[in-house]
């Protein structure tokens, strides 16, 4: 799993960097690298090529995209952490971008690096249908926007310190996390023009991934390492985040993410969706220290 995610980044890492060499140079482009390089696990593109060798999508295709999603997420966590979100200095081992270019250069760089992502899908690298291209660029916008990211990370702030509901808490992680992963998920049956009761299957299971993965991140700062993670833990509950770990206690929030595995794979299995990648993503996800 680790040397699979280790190429996966090498992919990206490759496409990302023809692309910006490929336009004008200006001086944000430091720091939009300084947040994308040598960049995190690639877990979500990682995800969009288990759901897309499914449906036998080409890799360069799929590698493309994920670089998309990494730049959205890149820009996600160069967000996160300014001082009025998480207010975090240390990000995948380096300083944040605010603390290494200032508070303005990282949200510009931040804004540029999510703008890029609609770029990479419009361009003419990415070789799928002009009309593909529409509905993933459409899914994506709303994965980003007040429905997703944006809307979650809005919720999560709003949550801090105030006891919140599990129905709430899970609706905050899907969105600030699940969204993204969705849009992974329902990449492949939209390029292979599958009905909308499919491609909304595959959202619902990005959905569950997500927060599969947000509470594995909850973990992490519940009682991981700020050396192996490369961020600083213990930090959710100093600020008081509404988590399931919060909420539930450490061992039901552990059991309740078992159980959303468990429902993942059996919602793909009664679908005839089979996939050992996936599996193993899955057990990469809760084991994960990183
Ligand atoms: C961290 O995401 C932020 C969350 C959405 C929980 P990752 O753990 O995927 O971050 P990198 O990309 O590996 O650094
Ligand atoms: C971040 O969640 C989710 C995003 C969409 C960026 P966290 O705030 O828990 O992520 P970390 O722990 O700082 O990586
Ligand atoms: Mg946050
Ligand atoms: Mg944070
Ligand atoms: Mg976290």
């Amino acid at each position: 799993m680790r040397n699979k995610l280790k190429e996966i980044a090498k992919d990206t890492n490759i496409f990302l960097q023809k692309f910006i060499t490929k336009q004008k140079k200006t001086e944000l482009i430091p720091a939009m690298k300084y947040g994308l390089f040598p960049g995190g696990k690639k877990i979500r593109s990682k995800i969009l090529l288990d759901i897309g060798s499914i449906f036998k999508i080409k890799y360069q295709t799929l590698i493309a995209i994920g670089a998309a999603v990494e730049c959205i997420h890149a820009y996600s966590l160069i967000h996160d952490d300014l001082p009025c979100m998480d207010n975090d200095a240390l990000r995948r081992g380096k300083p944040s971008t605010h603390i290494k270019f200032g508070e303005a250069t990282a949200v510009l760089a931040g804004n540029s690096l999510l703008t890029m992502a609609f770029e990479i899908l419009s361009s003419s690298y990415l070789k799928i249908s002009e009309s593909s291209k529409l509905s993933l660029i459409k899914r994506l916008s709303e994965c980003s926007g007040h429905l997703g990211i944006a809307g979650g990370q809005y919720l999560d702030l709003n949550f801090e310190k105030k006891k919140v509901s599990k129905n709430k808490i899970i609706n905050m992680e899907v969105k600030k996390t699940g969204k993204l992963f969705s849009f992974c998920c329902s990449v492949a049956p939209i390029i292979k023009n599958r009905s909308a009761k499919e491609i909304n299957f595959f959202d619902k299971i990005g959905s569950n991934v997500g927060l599969l993965f947000q509470i594995a991140d909850d973990v992490i700062d519940y009682q991981g390492s700020s050396k192996v993670a490369g961020k600083k833990t213990g930090k959710d509950k100093k600020k008081g985040k509404a988590t399931l770990i919060s909420l539930l206690g450490y061992k039901n929030a552990i059991k309740y993410s078992e159980n959303i595995k468990f429902k993942i794979i059996s919602d793909l299995d009664k679908h005839n969706f089979k996939s050992n990648n996936l599996n193993e993503t899955l057990n990469y996800i809760l084991k994960r220290n990183k």
